[in-house]
């Protein structure tokens, strides 16, 4: 049986879609306004921010992120941000993890152009051991 590989079907993806407009609007822009759209309580942590910080950082991220798949071990950057969004910092809740996630999914949809289920499943794969990371540091 053939593996799958995850990592090289991410990697793939994550250029096509990070890099990509639709209707004039960055995948940055849209994953944003889907997070926003998503939760209340979401919504709360960026009354007294414009995200600005988030959404310059969040492309990098994403790849730290991914970096803690194949070992399950955290770079200083993903520290870093498992620290600051903990309950001592911005105090993120596990739960709202995964609603980043399922709007990072419904955003990859829309901006990879050669989207495929197997693509989608390639960045839950990829992403998820990280946010459990990030969650296991709350
Ligand atoms: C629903 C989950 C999350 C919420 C509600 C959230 C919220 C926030 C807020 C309020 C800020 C400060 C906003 C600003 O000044 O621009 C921030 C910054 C940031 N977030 Fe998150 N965040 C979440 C998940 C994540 C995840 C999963 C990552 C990446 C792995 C991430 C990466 C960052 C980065 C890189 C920054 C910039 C400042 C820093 O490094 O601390 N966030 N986040």
């Amino acid at each position: 049986m053939q593996m799958i590989d995850y990592e090289e079907i991410f990697n793939m993806s994550y250029w096509r879609t990070t890099q990509n407009v639709v209707d004039g609007v960055s995948f940055v822009e849209h994953f944003m306004n889907s997070l926003l759209d998503a939760s209340e309580e979401i919504r709360g942590f960026f009354v007294h921010s414009d995200g600005e910080a988030f959404s310059q950082g969040l492309i990098l991220a994403l790849v730290h992120l991914a970096g803690y798949f194949p070992d399950h071990i955290p770079d200083r950057v993903l520290e870093g941000i498992a620290v600051r969004h903990n309950r001592h910092g911005r105090a993120i809740k596990p739960h709202l993890y995964d609603i980043f996630l399922d709007c990072m999914l419904e955003t990859v949809v829309l901006y990879d152009p050669e989207y495929e289920e197997h693509v989608g499943e390639a960045w839950r794969h990829v992403l998820s051991p990280g946010l459990e990371y990030i969650k296991s540091q709350y």
